[in-house]
């Protein structure tokens, strides 16, 4: 499988979320990705609920929200109802990531576990296998527009030997920072989705920069 594009929501012009969403159909992107900021899990507040439910009304790709907030659990089922297909938790908000992962399958949404740059990768062994999508941040979350983490090239491929070993299918997306100077190598050593905010949308050519992502 060739590796996917999610556009970062949190880059976008907000005042004109409409025409964004149809920019991002009518390009090569594969997922909405939607990061939501609780300002106390991250010093900074995004959007929630309300705002993905009118995202949702324009899109016609899946919505892979990534919670940025303390007690995910708490609201597994109004994401479900505002058209979130992926829903990710953060490991560092979650003492109770196999029952938390389990809630948001039993709602038909795949699991995601999001992990801070400072998070070790082999945290995730004992519950790989009820991983669908494993989010490595790049950059400390709360912010879009920050400088890519080069360690995060090895977490690649730590994480990628540890699913081919568990022999699970287990998606690797990186979030943060994401360029035509780091999204190959990324590719190369793993990544299965690649996020990109800032890069997307303060280009000049949106389109042709998520196709320039696609086609590395
Ligand atoms: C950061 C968010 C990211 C962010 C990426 O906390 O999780 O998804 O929007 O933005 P860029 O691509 O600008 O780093
Ligand atoms: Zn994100």
């Amino acid at each position: 499988m060739s590796h996917l594009i999610a556009p970062s929501m949190l880059a976008a012009d907000f005042a004109n979320l409409q025409k964004e969403c149809e920019m991002i159909n009518n390009s090569e992107a594969d997922w909405f990705h939607l990061d939501v900021m609780d300002g106390v899990f991250v010093p900074n507040i995004s959007f929630g609920i309300p705002v993905i439910k009118h995202i949702n009304e324009h899109t016609l790709k899946p919505l892979d929200v990534h919670l940025m907030i303390v007690q995910p659990e708490r609201y597994i089922t109004h994401f479900k109802e505002v058209g979130a297909n992926i829903l990710t938790v953060h490991i560092e908000a979650s003492p109770h990531l196999h029952r938390t992962l389990q809630a948001i399958k039993d709602e038909g949404m795949k699991a995601g576990v999001a992990l801070n740059p400072h998070t070790n990768v082999e945290q995730l062994m004992p519950i790989i296998e009820e991983v669908d999508l494993v989010c490595l941040m790049s950059v400390n979350p709360g912010f879009g527009g920050q400088k890519f983490i080069e360690g995060t090239y090895r977490k690649v491929e730590k994480l990628k030997e540890m699913i081919i070993k568990a022999n699970v299918d287990t998606k690797i997306e990186i979030d943060g920072g994401v360029t035509s100077a780091n999204a190959k190598d990324l590719v190369d050593c793993g990544a299965d989705v690649l996020v990109a905010g800032s890069f997307v949308f303060k280009a000049d050519n949106p389109i042709q920069t998520i196709k320039d992502l696609k086609h590395l």
